[in-house]
């Protein structure tokens, strides 16, 4: 590339743009940076917009020349010109042609608040009236920059948008490394790590419309050269902000060039967008970070606590959970009887799970009465509101379960709105766990689910946590609302649906809890998790699988979200027997709660219970709001895990160790190195949820430097599987 004569290469930060010999035009440098980031781009009018750096904030991203067309990769590649990288948009014009060329057409800057800045780029089509407004979002001290996009035109009829992205993100590296999260029902967000191969990687849920990340989640880790390393080592993390069908994909090119494109999937979807129409994009979540995995986990906490999850910095509520202890079998006296129980534990809050309501068709199963959210006057005589204020005499908080978006088709709603009913016209309508959804694409359908949530919260003014769940995904789409020609619509229209309704929901009861459930974690993006406070992050409440499950999920989403409970042993999804302290070890390293009948809990166990409970709340403000550090891997084939959370302030920390299976013969020690404490403090090491009066760590209850802690580490005596460790630090 030529060089720039120093003279002028100033002139482009002054934002001047000047055009040299020849018809050059000089770009003019485009930062959109954050504390310790930076998104550079160049641009010059009427030439596409050219991607030149996004990573480490630089000392001051220097001019450079800029020939036009081919000098980088473009920010947002179209179908049209020379492009032959990943496309962000292919789009049929509406006389046909199958071109678009998308050219810089300015650029404004605007302060959201003190820690956001938000640059638009508006890009233009080169032949037809065609923009596209580029939205960068920097959140500056949590590093992370979100895009999106806005389509719109002039044209004399509707285009038809064949595939949209929110972002494109060229890099350039020897290697890439690629962490992602797959799973299925009951072991969601498993974290793989590969090293990308010419052909690239696609990950996508193109078909369920809903239950969208039950087998992969929208996100991901990147490592550049090397895989990930927890504390060193550049990795970018993306998070699609979507709760429909999505794609990323990651395509080398022939110059070793990896472009990440993220953003809807366009499978099935292709849209018709009327002139003067805007068809939005969801926001790409997107965080660099210099040192390691663990930083850019802890940014995308941070900047979710903030901007992405209600509530964010309330510490959590410790609740009972019903379903596991009385699933569909229960009655007044056994509801109370579980809030006795919960209360004396300590417990703040109980949640009253499915079976409560339908009449015509009771829900005493799966098989009835979804959709019709009338108490049931046979199980629960004197109403809600008598549970409610129940809870309430004994300290409790109350919440409740709903899962508006379905319909069982024996059901009051489905006999008087088949035309509600998710369908393909002329086919069986195919069931899961014997329901069908609801056509949230439909503005009928949206005030209905609506009214479910204001309908129930109004059950009782002592309601103040809704458990939201969808059990099914949609498979064989088809709404009778829409037209014909708009059938392809329906996937976005759905989720749009759904967030107009949770706007709705949330502007008129702003201080409810809300979770974020999808028959375990099935629907966990920031798309839909910033209108909730946490999400139930699976249906298997087996620790031993938690511990992985939550490994993977704490990599993208923050601990204070992480609904963990302590559940029965025999663990009810897998058979397993778990001794209580290391059920409550695992779920105290997320939001802790319980899920089982109480009184099954005897003795010492009780009394175990009861202490672990206290602990949580002690240590409840560093796991909730403070910063993860991952230690030791359970993926790493080891049979251990360790993590870690260190308050903002680093006066205090919590260790949490754990021996999956056997590692090594008896008598040896588990060492684990803490991080992220304050080298000169020393702190006072206390050992929780202890089984009996013998510390696992010889050290307990002594002082020792955070230097030492780090450098030398504790060694836990935790040798058999299912055995833990949980230690405090405190600043002395
Ligand atoms: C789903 C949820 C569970 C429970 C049941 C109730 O499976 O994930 O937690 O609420 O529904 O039917």
């Amino acid at each position: 590339m030529t060089r720039i004569p120093p003279l002028l290469r100033f002139l482009p930060l002054l934002g001047l743009a000047v055009t040299l010999p020849g018809g050059q035009k000089q770009a003019e440098i485009l930062e959109i940076a954050t504390a310790g980031s930076a998104l550079v781009l160049a641009v010059a009018p009427d030439a596409p917009v050219v991607f030149r750096h996004y990573g480490g904030r630089t000392a001051g991203a220097d001019a450079f020349l800029y020939k036009g067309h081919r000098d980088g990769p473009e920010v947002y590649p179209a179908f049209g010109g020379t492009n032959f990288a990943n496309l962000a948009l292919s789009v049929v014009h509406a006389d046909g042609s199958l071109t678009t060329e998308l050219v810089y057409a300015g650029h404004e800057r605007r302060a959201l608040d003190a820690g956001r800045e938000e640059t638009v780029v508006h890009l233009k089509d080169k032949l037809y009236p065609l923009t596209v407004d580029l939205h960068f979002t920097a959140h500056k001290a949590e590093d992370v920059i979100t895009q999106r996009a806005v389509l719109s035109h002039r044209e004399k009829a509707p285009v038809r948008v064949e595939t949209i992205a929110s972002a494109c993100l060229p890099l350039q590296a020897g290697a890439y490394y690629l962490t992602h999260f797959h799973g299925a029902w009951g072991r969601e967000m498993r974290v793989t790590e590969e090293k990308l191969t010419p052909g690239g990687k696609i990950i996508e849920e193109y078909r369920k419309g809903v239950q969208t990340t039950m087998s992969d989640n929208p996100s991901f880790m990147l490592a550049l050269e090397h895989p990930a390393d927890e504390e060193a080592g550049e990795v970018y993390a993306g998070a699609l902000a979507w709760s429909g069908n999505y794609r990323l994909s990651f395509a080398p090119d022939e110059l070793e060039t990896l472009h990440i494109t993220a953003g809807m999937n366009p499978f099935a979807a292709a849209r018709m967008v009327a002139p003067g129409e805007a068809l939005e994009t969801p926001a790409m979540v997107l965080t660099y970070s210099a040192r390691g995995r663990g930083q850019a986990s802890r940014n995308l906490h941070d900047w979710s606590r903030r901007h992405a999850l209600a509530h964010g910095g309330e510490p959590r509520a410790i609740l009972l959970n019903s379903w596991e202890g009385a699933y569909f079998a229960f009655d007044e006296k056994t509801l109370t009887g579980m809030m006795d129980d919960a209360a004396a534990l300590g417990i703040e809050m109980f949640v009253l799970d499915d079976g409560w309501f339908g009449n015509k068709h009771p829900r005493n199963d799966a098989r009835a009465g979804l959709g019709d959210w009338q108490v049931n006057r046979q199980k629960l005589p004197r109403g809600i509101g008598h549970l409610a204020d129940y809870a309430v005499s004994k300290g409790l908080r109350f919440g409740i379960w709903i899962e508006p978006e379905m319909v069982n088709p024996r059901s009051e709603l489905a006999e008087n709105h088949p035309e509600w009913v998710v369908k393909s016209p002329g086919r069986e309508i195919p069931q899961r766990r014997n329901q069908w959804v609801l056509d949230l694409s439909n503005p009928a359908v949206q005030d209905f689910v609506e009214k479910v949530f204001d309908d129930t919260v109004a059950l009782s003014p002592n309601i103040t946590y809704i458990k939201w769940d969808a059990n099914r995904p949609v498979w064989s789409a088809g709404s009778e609302y829409l037209p014909a020609d708009r059938q392809t619509h329906f996937w976005k229209d759905y989720v749009d649906g759904l967030y107009k309704v949770y706007e709705r929901v949330r502007a008129k009861h702003p201080d409810i809890t809300i979770q974020l459930c999808s028959s375990g974690g099935a629907r966990l993006d920031y798309g839909a998790l910033k209108y909730h406070d946490e999400f139930w992050a699976s249906d298997n409440t087996n620790a031993v699988d938690r511990v992985l499950i939550q490994y993977g999920a704490g990599m993208i989403y923050p601990a204070i979200a992480t609904a963990s409970h302590v559940s029965a042993s025999p663990n009810h999804q897998t058979g397993m027997m778990v001794p209580l302290k290391f059920r409550f070890d695992v779920a105290m390293s997320g939001r802790l709660g319980m899920e089982l009948q109480p009184k099954d809990i005897a003795g010492a166990d009780l009394e175990f219970a009861r202490r672990a409970i206290q602990n949580y709340k002690r240590i409840r403000p560093v796991v909730q709001l403070g910063d993860l550090y991952r230690l030791c891997s359970p993926y790493d084939e080891k049979g251990r895990a360790a993590l870690a959370y260190v308050s903002k302030d680093r006066k205090e920390a919590v260790l949490f160790a754990y021996n999956l299976y056997h590692f090594h013969a008896r008598g040896f020690t588990f060492d684990v190195k803490l991080k992220g404490l304050d080298p000169a403090k020393t702190y006072t090491v206390s050992e929780l949820n202890m089984k009996t009066s013998k510390s696992v760590f010889p050290g307990n209850k002594k002082t020792f430097t955070g230097d030492y802690l780090m450098k030398a580490g504790v060694s836990l005596s935790i040798p058999r599987p299912q055995e833990s460790a949980v230690l405090h630090m405190t600043e002395k």
